[in-house]
Parts: C-alpha cells; sequence; structure tokens
C-alpha cells in the first residue's frame, strides 16, 4: 500500500505534474500572473507592465542578440525549461522505469489538455514531435489513386511540398501548385484560385494556414467550405497558428491539421501534434506502423518508437503558461507588436513592407525589405552589426527580411530594429 502511494506520489510529481495544484507554473508564476493580472487595463494598447512580466518569465528577453526568428522555432519560457530539466534528470536516472514506466502515465492527460486547448475531442489528438511529422503522416496516409488530383501553392512549406511531389512520383497523383502574389486583403479573391482549379479529380485541398514566408493569414475557413460543397477535404497546415491565432481547430472546418509545438505554444523544441477528424481516422495510414493501421483508434499515429518522454511531457507547462496568458490577449499583443516596428519602418525611405498590417490577414510575421538590398545582405547587416537575429527570405516570389517577434520581446528591441533598417537604408 506505502509502496503504491509513493508510486502515485513519483507519477504526479514526474509524469502528470504539470496540471497539479502543485505544477512548476503555479509555483514559479501562479502569484506573480495573478499580480500582473491586476495592473491590466482593458483600456489601454500596450500593457506595458503587465508584458513586462511576461518578458522576464523568458531567458530569451535577456539574449545578448534580439531574436526576431520566433517562426523558425521559439524558446521556451523558464517554467517549460525547468520542467524539461526536471523530466531529464528523472529520466537520466534510468529511462526504461522512469519513461516507460512513469511519465508514459501522463500522456492521456497531455492528450486532454491539448484537446481542451484546440477544442476537439481527445480521441482525435495524436502527439507527435513536429508539423512535418504531423502533416507527412497525413499526405502519405491518405488513400489517394492514380490521377486523383491535389491543389496545393508554391507558397506551401517545403516538407509539405516535396511530401506530395513523392507522392505524385510513387502513385500518379496529381499535384498542382497555384501562386499567390501576397500580400492579398480579399479572401474571395483567394477562394476563387483554388475554386478555378478544382476538376472533377480533385480529392485534396492542402492549405498553409499562416504562409511561414511572409505572413499572410489564409481563409482556411471559406476555402473548406467552398471544398466541402464539392466533396473536397481539407488538408490544414497549422505550424505558424496553434498557440498564436485565438480559434480552435474545428473554427476552421478542415478535415486534417498538423502543427508543431515549439512555434507559438513555446513547448520543448520537437513537439508536435496531429488532429484528423474523427469520422476519417479510420482511413489514414500510419507513416510508422501500427499493428492495427485501419482502426479508428488516434493512438495508431503514436507508435514513433523510442523518443523523449521528457520533451512531451513538458508540453504540459508550455500549456500552463499559454493559458495564464489566454489566446486573444497573446494574439493581440504579438500583432500589436508587429504593428509597432512594421508602421515605422514603412515610413523609412527605400524600406517597404510585404505583409498586410490589418489584424485579419496577418499576426506575428512581418517582411521587409530595402531597396537596392538582397534580403540575405539585409539580414547580414542586422546580426553583424546591430545583433538583430532575423531571417533573409528567397523562395519563389517571396523576397525579404522576416521578422517574427514573440510574446517575450521588447517595444525596445522593436526601436533598436526600425532604428537599423534606418542606418542600413541610408547606406543601401
Ligand atoms: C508553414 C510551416 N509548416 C510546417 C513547418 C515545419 O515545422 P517543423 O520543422 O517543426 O516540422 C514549418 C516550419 O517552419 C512551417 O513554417
Amino acid at each position: 500500500m506505502n509502496n503504491r502511494r509513493s508510486f502515485f506520489r513519483k507519477s504526479a510529481a514526474l509524469g502528470m505534474g504539470a496540471f497539479g495544484i502543485d505544477s512548476l507554473f503555479n509555483q514559479l508564476h501562479a502569484a506573480q500572473f495573478l499580480e500582473a493580472e491586476q495592473s491590466w487595463n482593458p483600456a489601454s494598447d500596450s500593457n506595458e507592465e503587465y508584458w513586462s512580466v511576461i518578458q522576464d518569465a523568458y531567458t530569451a528577453s535577456k539574449s545578448e542578440i534580439i531574436i526576431l526568428n520566433n517562426g523558425g522555432v521559439s524558446p521556451s519560457p523558464i517554467v517549460v525549461q525547468e520542467a524539461l530539466d526536471k523530466y531529464n534528470k528523472a529520466a537520466a536516472q534510468g529511462p526504461s522505469y522512469y519513461m516507460w514506466r512513469i511519465m508514459d502515465k501522463g500522456r492521456e492527460p497531455l492528450r486532454q489538455r491539448l484537446a481542451k486547448l484546440a477544442g476537439t475531442d481527445a480521441e482525435e489528438i495524436a502527439i507527435n514531435r513536429n508539423a512535418t511529422e504531423a502533416l507527412n503522416t497525413i499526405i502519405f496516409g491518405l488513400p489517394l489513386q492514380k490521377g486523383d488530383e491535389v491543389i496545393g501553392t508554391l507558397q506551401d512549406y517545403p516538407n509539405m511540398v516535396q511530401a506530395w511531389k513523392q507522392r505524385q512520383m510513387r502513385d500518379g497523383v496529381v499535384y498542382k501548385q497555384l501562386s499567390f502574389d501576397f500580400p492579398i486583403e480579399n479572401d474571395e479573391q483567394i477562394v476563387k484560385a483554388y475554386a478555378d482549379a478544382i476538376t472533377p479529380r480533385t480529392k485534396i485541398i492542402h492549405v498553409t494556414h499562416i504562409i511561414n514566408w511572409v505572413g499572410q493569414i489564409m481563409p482556411v475557413k471559406k476555402i473548406a467550405q467552398m471544398a466541402h460543397a464539392k466533396g473536397i477535404e481539407v488538408v490544414c497546415d497549422g505550424a505558424h497558428t496553434f498557440g498564436l491565432l485565438d480559434y480552435k481547430i474545428p473554427d476552421l472546418e478542415c478535415d486534417y491539421f498538423g502543427t508543431s509545438l515549439h512555434k507559438f505554444l513555446s513547448a520543448p523544441v520537437g513537439s508536435g501534434m496531429m488532429w484528423i477528424k474523427k469520422d476519417k481516422i479510420e482511413k489514414i495510414w500510419p507513416l510508422l506502423c501500427n499493428s492495427e493501421p485501419k482502426s479508428g483508434n488516434i493512438r495508431k499515429f503514436e507508435t514513433l518508437g523510442t523518443r523523449s518522454f521528457p520533451i512531451e511531457q513538458a508540453i504540459g507547462e508550455a500549456i500552463n503558461f499559454q493559458e495564464g496568458i489566454g489566446n486573444k490577449r497573446k494574439q493581440d499583443r504579438i500583432h500589436y507588436l508587429k504593428k509597432y516596428w512594421a508602421e515605422k519602418a514603412a515610413q523609412i525611405p527605400g524600406v517597404k513592407i510585404h505583409t498586410s498590417l490589418k489584424p485579419e490577414f496577418s499576426c506575428a510575421i512581418a517582411g521587409v525589405s530595402i531597396e537596392g538590398m538582397k534580403p540575405e545582405e539585409v539580414d547580414a547587416r542586422l546580426i553583424k552589426d546591430f545583433k538583430i537575429h532575423t531571417v533573409g527570405i528567397n523562395w519563389e516570389n517571396i523576397h525579404c527580411v522576416r521578422v517574427t517577434p514573440h510574446v517575450y520581446t521588447k517595444l525596445t528591441d522593436l526601436d533598436r530594429l526600425v532604428d537599423a533598417l534606418g542606418k542600413i537604408a541610408k547606406k543601401a
């Protein structure tokens, strides 16, 4: 009996600890967040006192380099770093016992919490390592025949474009790619482009919820409604939106969805999630085989082999942190940060912004370019002379430097970015 009690105590401390009253989040932040909440003024458009508490919760806010490529991968707040350390230390004592016998028990509560955050049934959520794994599982798992058509775009993420091209090579699926000139502030124009490409053989539309290169928000719901009216299913790449935009997956009305959790949710690197509408799970083949590949149990997609359970379990603290802020507040803040720097930068002679600044069409990301300079040259100058980390984009018809702030980004960091762009533009 005593052994049993101590086993459960250990389970709570290791595998299922993230959501309990004694979670690290509660130990580190509950009181602080509560206090910060008192300073929140709904009438203010910036609430800097509140956000300074969030900034302090990340070591990245104190980095010597200003990190403005959070769209690539985001740092975790301290609470997630500590959870990961705690789980890693525990696992190191004997991974086969602590990971497989104890932490493993944390997967179902985690599934429940991810489902709550995503607004879905937990039986539709598979936990994996990243958006690439989630979306490749869907792309290779769909039972498509030779001649079936798939519509995507040249501006989708390369790992998914390559997956569809491989299906084309191996199975004779016909993969068509539209091309958009972003920014576009007209949903109907986007929906029409997909609709015009549909033929009687079209089976799938692949949509990237936020185009990673330049931050355009795609009208997934409108595309899905149009597609469903013609019996076509929709795969949504939500790598850049989960944990950033305030939505629930069913709001998108898509059929399949994949995301990384190490981007805007700030979970540890190597964490991801897949969602498949309940009645479609059965027909999707797992990418990594399971003894029941035709089952309707979402867990058939989790036969990933040996992997890091500490990473998986630390997702729990990232959810606590996310919920401590709230989805809407987070989206509004990150959009505010983007607008803050981009509006100022747009005033600099020779500087061009490549992204809509309206909240319906973009959030964290904006592209910027300087006349007469290549994106990689601007990127290199920013890091070399100003210690500002961004990323130069040259992809299809998109050429700009991508800037992505996160909740921990300070206004003073963005002032430094604007100042740097001004100095670089002057010399260009
Ligand atoms: C739109 C989009 N989809 C998918 C991915 C792949 O994410 P991961 O490398 O975490 O699998 C990315 C990564 O940047 C992305 O921007």
